[in-house]
């Protein structure tokens, strides 16, 4: 009873069933193609008109098969080493020895291919002030097309434009189909270091980077420039100070050696002296 209405609701009104398989780049999925436990006398996997494999019960396919496949157990289908051009929908067709023809399954194989880490490349402008930084992120081999994104503080500060993304493309490979997904944004460096950022295509991220970092600081580099300054000067006056005392004190003694009575005989000597002049003329 069961089995009738379902033939009638099969032959009346023949409902397709789409299965979902995914499979990545390199890879192998397998097509499991149902059937019943009728005798089959062929299948075919077919993409679009094209045959993929198959088996027929009394002779060998006459069309040559996908050397990437493999059939097992009558209606199952291995398939290696995927690229995106397996990407479609395919056919499962099998008729059984009653003649009874199913076309009823079909299976969408989705291809993807994961983006490589995404590499960040910044150039900036060498002062900063009122100049900025022009920041390029690049990641290859991915499919389906995916916009590279970024993960950054807010682009505007009040009324100020921080930074933009000014361009961004997805160049495909003509052989491999793969895609190249690249991004180009500018930040203002007159607002300070920004840090945190990243780039990233669908889950795949670059590492963390920073843009605008100052430049070595100016203003600590003027006070240890003053600070040395200083320290230089102060060597120098009491180098010159004691140079000055040196020479006046050799020229003192020299002076006393000669016993020089023209100059050099300080005032108390020579009054020393008269004193014992004087006090020799007493006596
Ligand atoms: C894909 O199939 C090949 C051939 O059977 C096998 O050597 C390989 O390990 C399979 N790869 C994966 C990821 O299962
Ligand atoms: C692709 O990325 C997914 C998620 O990160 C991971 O599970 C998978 O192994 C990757 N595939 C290949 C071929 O590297
Ligand atoms: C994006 O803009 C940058 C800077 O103006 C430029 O060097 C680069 O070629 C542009 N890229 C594309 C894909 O237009
Ligand atoms: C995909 O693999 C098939 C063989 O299975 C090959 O003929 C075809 O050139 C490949 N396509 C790409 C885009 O690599
Ligand atoms: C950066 O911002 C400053 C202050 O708002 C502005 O004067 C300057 O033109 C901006 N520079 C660029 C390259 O947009
Ligand atoms: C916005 O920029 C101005 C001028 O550079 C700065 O003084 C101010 O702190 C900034 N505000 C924020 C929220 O970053």
């Amino acid at each position: 009873m069961w089995a009738v209405l379902g033939l009638l609701f099969v032959t009346v009104w023949p409902t397709v069933a789409q299965v979902q398989l995914k499979g990545q780049i390199g890879q192998n999925v397998t097509f499991n193609c149902p059937h019943n436990e009728k005798k089959i006398k062929l299948f075919y996997l077919q993409k679009d008109q094209t045959l993929v494999n198959g088996f027929h019960a009394e002779k060998p396919l006459q069309t040559p098969t996908w050397e990437n496949t493999e059939v097992v157990n009558f209606t199952t289908v291995h398939m290696y080493r995927l690229n995106i051009s397996h990407q479609g929908t395919y056919r499962c067709i099998i008729q059984y020895n009653n003649k009874q023809l199913d076309d009823t399954q079909h299976i969408h194989l989705s291809v993807t291919a994961n983006y490589s880490k995404p590499k960040v490349s910044v150039s900036c402008d060498k002062k900063h002030e009122s100049g900025g930084c022009l920041v390029r992120c690049d990641s290859q081999g991915g499919f389906p097309r995916t916009k590279m994104m970024w993960n950054g503080p807010a682009t505007w500060n009040t009324s100020h434009q921080i930074w933009k993304v000014l361009n961004s493309s997805e160049h495909q490979d003509k052989d491999t189909m793969l895609f190249t997904s690249s991004s180009t944004a500018c930040f203002n460096c007159s607002y300070g270091k920004q840090e945190f950022l990243r780039c990233s295509v669908g889950d795949v991220e670059s590492n963390m980077f920073s843009v605008c970092e100052p430049p070595p600081d100016p203003g600590n580099h003027d006070v240890i420039l003053k600070v040395i300054g200083g320290i230089c000067a102060i060597c120098a006056i009491v180098v010159f100070i004691r140079l000055v005392v040196w020479v006046l004190l050799r020229k003192c003694r020299k002076g006393r050696r000669t016993g020089d009575p023209a100059g050099s005989v300080m005032p108390e000597e020579v009054l020393t002296l008269n004193d014992v002049k004087g006090g020799k003329e007493a006596s």
